[in-house]
């Protein structure tokens, strides 16, 4: 082979490595504009599921959130490698969580947790933190399915997911200030939010208040800071409940004490229109999503998310009586007439405890999973839901009956 040869096949070699190169940037690129595309277009109304039923997942990677390991981020790809599709920034996945407590007997079932990331090609991350007994109830068993993400998932496992769901998410219009409120693990729909949006609408103003007990509970602390250092847009303040003796103000946290409408003010005077988005623990739900609302600020500007499951709410564990007046309900679809007795704290338990399927996910009014037709009758709600109910339905995950019902179930 001659040089002048020689030459001519490394050109060429190399002329393919740079067109291979920029097929893949130019497809990469198509296909992130295509996301971000059905993400805008796509988030005023909640897209249909992007595969219906479960899928399977393997864990490809676990890494710890914080100092004290009670949050660990887990990696996800789908088994079958088809091209996984692109979802709105605060939604979250429905895991079937296939674990029982044996001490209890309780049953895991499906639960949710909210995508920690910004949907991308590499794998979908959620974040979950592990359920420990609640102070009103040191000596009750620890969470079934927080445990069991914990000390039994590894990478490799594999896990049935349903497709990613929910109303809570970030609004794509970036002219409106976002004020983002996230208590504990309420951090993990914020952060895909705040990492959607730095790659998408850098300009658009966030404001972050990430309430935590301490340095030990402080999540993606390193990323935070890297965002705040990056985007002069985003305004990052995390508030600590009790600093740990070795926590310093202004090194470590910004403020102690409890996120309250004052603070929040001072990011979003009152005559600043800005959308608010709260997810936390039952206290910060209960104080700032009324406190935001009587400070005039529209419905339509508030969002919120609870982390259910509604099994959290401390009525559910109280014991509970018979009813002196049963009420009658009837599952259409299963041809069940039933007498609910007042025993169970939901519609949704009571069909489980009969043996009547019913579809379910957050068990907490957020998902819109088990939305059902009422027939005829009527239901009272048991806890206040996010998830907004078409007219003449029901979630049979946060009500009861309210006088005789026909479901169509
Ligand atoms: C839309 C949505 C998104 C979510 N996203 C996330 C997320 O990103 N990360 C995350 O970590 N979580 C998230 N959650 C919460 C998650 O779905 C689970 O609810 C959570 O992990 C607890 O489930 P568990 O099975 O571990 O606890 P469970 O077994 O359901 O127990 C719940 C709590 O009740 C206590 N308990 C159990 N028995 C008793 C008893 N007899 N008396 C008193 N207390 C008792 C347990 O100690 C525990 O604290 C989300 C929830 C929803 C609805
Ligand atoms: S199960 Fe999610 S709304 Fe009822």
């Amino acid at each position: 082979m001659t040089a002048l040869q020689l030459l001519s096949y490394i050109v060429v070699a190399i002329a393919v490595q740079l067109a291979a190169g920029l097929g893949i940037a130019f497809w990469r690129w198509r296909r992130a504009r295509a996301a971000s595309a059905s993400w805008i277009g796509g988030a005023r109304t909640l897209l249909p599921p992007a595969w219906s039923g479960w899928r399977d997942f393997v864990v490809t990677q676990r890494t710890p959130e914080d100092a004290s390991g009670s949050q660990c981020s887990f990696y996800l790809q789908p088994v079958d490698r088809a091209p996984l599709p692109t979802y709105l920034p605060g939604q979250f996945l429905t895991f079937d969580v296939p674990v029982a407590d044996a001490s209890s007997g309780r049953g895991a079932g499906t639960r949710c947790y909210s995508l920690s990331d910004k949907s991308g090609a590499d794998g979908d991350r959620i974040t979950i933190k592990r359920a420990l007994a609640p102070p009103g109830a040191p000596s009750a068993p620890p969470g079934v399915a927080s445990a069991y993400f914990h000390d039994v998932v590894r990478e490799g496992h594999v896990l049935r997911v349903k497709a990613p769901s929910g109303r809570f998410h970030l609004d794509p219009d970036p002219a409106v200030p976002s004020i983002l409120i996230a208590g504990g693990v309420g951090i993990t729909p914020m952060m895909s939010m705040l990492l959607w949006a730095h790659a998408e609408q850098p300009g658009r103003t966030i404001h972050l208040y990430y309430g935590v007990r301490n340095s030990a509970d402080h999540a993606f602390r390193k990323i935070l800071e890297d965002l705040a250092a990056a985007n002069a847009n985003f305004h990052v303040t995390v508030v600590y409940e009790t600093p740990l003796p070795g926590d310093i103000e202004g090194r470590d946290f910004h403020c102690s004490g409890y996120i309250d409408l004052e603070r929040l003010r001072r990011a979003c005077p009152a005559e600043v229109r800005c959308r608010y988005y709260v997810c936390g623990p039952p206290p910060m739900m209960a104080s700032l999503v009324p406190g935001l609302r009587t400070s005039g600020i529209p419905d339509g500007d508030i969002h919120f998310e609870a982390f259910g499951p509604a099994s959290l709410e401390p009525s559910k564990w109280g014991p509970r009586s018979a009813l002196a007046t049963p009420i009658d309900v009837r599952f259409e679809r299963s041809k069940r007439s039933l007498v609910w007795d007042g025993l169970d704290a939901t519609l949704l338990d009571f069909a489980e405890r009969k043996g009547v399927a019913m579809e379910s996910g957050c068990r907490s009014g957020s998902c819109g999973t088990c939305e059902t037709r009422i027939v005829s009758g009527t239901v009272r709600n048991t806890q206040a839901g996010a998830y907004e109910v078409a007219a003449g339905h029901c979630l049979p995950c946060i009500s009861e009956p309210g006088s005789a019902l026909v479901l169509d179930a």
